[in-house]
């Protein structure tokens, strides 16, 4: 008995031994030997034209930006704009880019009063336009807490400080900068392509970038790619991993607002009901926060990110990264932990408002609240509306939902789409010292969504290198852009429209470099 129990324990232990040493030859094999996937190739064409500036350029190029800031085209809530500045800065690009507004084969529309878009006619009508999207309105800045005042625009070492330089007249100016060089130059373009600049971004874009996409729509227009803001080059933002990568969001997440309320008869304190609406109401919110929705770990494009950035990892981050097929568990167990890579892998429950009661002595009539909601990829609003149903369990509280869109369908990324390999040929030209370019999903929301008719292959990205504490800029305090950084932006925007008349992308090659 016991001899066979021996025997029995070594063969368990044995195949217990032999799975584990099996499961480590597979995790270093996958780690240190197995390559991602073969790239596309990154073809060797150069763009035409270098992007070499004169110190006059260059002036140019930093004044235009730092003009645009001090406008201050503030979106204070959605039916107050500051509209006398949004106007401005339609007059105010007309004056700074007059190649662009004079050449014969570019097509200017002032869309829903103050937005602006772009028909630029490429020589091949042939090839599918693409269409490049920024936006020129601000979040209010406070006065107090900036090194230099938010509309100044103040330089300061090597830094322009004001709102909107990286969200997001960076992108608006810097497109226009970028075409405006390469008129002078008489680049003569070849793909048609389409400019998007929305006055409404902060405040939904219904105004703004709808109109632009329901009229381009009208006209039939379909594009190859759209490329708005959104994710960047992010340096230091991943543990472990040193290199600055480019993280390309491919999906932005949705959105759900809803109001809840509950209604009781009013009474007086003395002799309370066991319940009162506050009661009730707090009951509900409270299973809320405490049954977060799922995670997706696994579900969406988050773990493409983590693919794709896996030979970035220092040991032994790498080990796990390499292997998401058996360690994924314990990453999504990991990323559920800090509140910014949990926002990457499921729906957020945030409780924004609360209002009830009137008087120390009186039984509220009513308890109000809201709660915002962020749609993860893999879920859509009326499965999120669901889910909170049954949390709430309870028909005293009412649900009412404010404002409510799916997250953006999820872009395609491999060798055929066009628009990643534009990106990654043209990071490979003005960020050599970015190894990586990955696919990402955004947290935040853009104006992008309104365009999903005329594309599915809608890119959030802006060419700027991050830093953890650049990302608290937007929407806060000291919002900047290095000169350099800025100069780098209009470069690669200056090369991403030279690369993009190319013909069509060359085949895949399986000994190509891959980026
Ligand atoms: C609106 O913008 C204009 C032009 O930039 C500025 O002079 C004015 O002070 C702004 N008004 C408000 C309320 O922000
Ligand atoms: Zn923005």
């Amino acid at each position: 008995m016991a001899g066979r129990l021996r025997g029995a324990a070594l063969a368990g232990c044995l195949g217990l031994c032999g799975t584990a040493l099996a499961l480590l030859a597979v995790v270093l094999l996958r780690a240190y030997v197995l390559r991602p996937a073969p790239g596309p190739r990154v073809w060797g064409r150069r763009p035409e034209l270098g992007f070499e500036l004169s110190a006059r350029d260059r002036r140019e190029l930093k004044e235009a930006l730092r003009g645009a800031i001090k406008i201050q085209t503030v979106s204070f809530s959605p039916d107050d704009q500051n509209t006398t500045a949004l106007a401005e800065f339609g007059n105010y690009i007309k004056k700074v880019f007059p190649a662009v507004f004079s050449a014969k084969f570019i097509q200017h529309e002032i869309i829903g009063e103050y937005s602006h878009l772009f028909t630029v006619q490429g020589s091949d009508p042939q090839l599918t336009p693409y269409m490049l999207l920024a936006h020129m309105d601000v979040v209010p800045a406070s006065q107090e807490g900036w090194v230099a005042p938010p509309f100044s625009a103040e330089e300061r070492g090597g830094f322009i400080y004001g709102r909107g330089t990286m969200d997001n007249k960076n992108s608006a100016i810097g497109i226009l900068q970028a075409l405006e060089f390469l008129l002078r130059k008489d680049y003569r373009l070849r793909r048609s392509f389409y400019i998007g600049i929305g006055h409404d971004e902060e405040i939904y874009g219904h105004k703004g970038a709808r109109k632009i996409a329901d009229l381009l729509e009208a006209r039939g227009v379909k594009l190859s790619f759209l490329l708005d803001e959104g994710s960047a080059i992010l340096d230091g933002f991943i543990k472990g991993i040193k290199a600055p990568v480019a993280v390309i969001g491919i999906t932005e997440k949705g959105a759900l607002t809803v109001k809840l309320s509950v209604e009781k008869e009013p009474g007086h304190s003395s002799a309370p009901p066991k319940e009162t609406s506050i009661g009730i109401l707090a009951g509900a919110l409270s299973r809320l926060e405490q049954n977060p929705m799922p995670n997706m770990f696994g579900h969406g494009p988050e773990i493409r990110t983590l693919e794709h950035l896996a030979s970035e990892f220092t040991f032994p981050l790498n080990l796990i990264m390499t292997n998401l097929w058996l360690f994924s568990p314990i990453v999504s167990r990991i990323l559920q932990q800090m509140p910014s890579t949990n926002a990457l892998i499921r729906t957020t429950t945030a409780i924004t408002m609360f209002n009830a009661g009137i008087k120390t002595n009186i039984i509220p009539p009513s308890a109000k609240a809201t709660v915002n909601f962020r749609i993860h990829p893999s879920q859509k609003a009326e499965e999120v509306l669901e889910i909170i149903k049954t949390t709430i369990a309870d028909d005293r509280v009412k649900i009412d939902v404010q404002e409510t869109f799916d997250p953006n369908p999820i872009s395609p990324w491999d060798n055929q789409a066009f628009g990643v390999q534009i990106f990654r040929r043209t990071l490979l030209d003005v960020f050599p010292e970015v190894s990586s370019v990955a696919p990402g999903i955004c947290i935040a929301n853009t104006d992008s969504r309104h365009f999903a008719k005329l594309t599915d292959a809608i890119y959030l990205f802006n060419p700027l290198i991050i830093k953890p504490d650049d990302f608290l800029r937007i929407h806060g305090l000291n919002e900047r852009i290095s000169v350099e950084g800025y100069e780098k932006q209009v470069e690669f925007l200056y090369q991403l429209i030279q690369n993009s008349d190319i013909k069509k992308l060359p085949e895949p090659h399986a000994n190509s470099h891959e980026l």
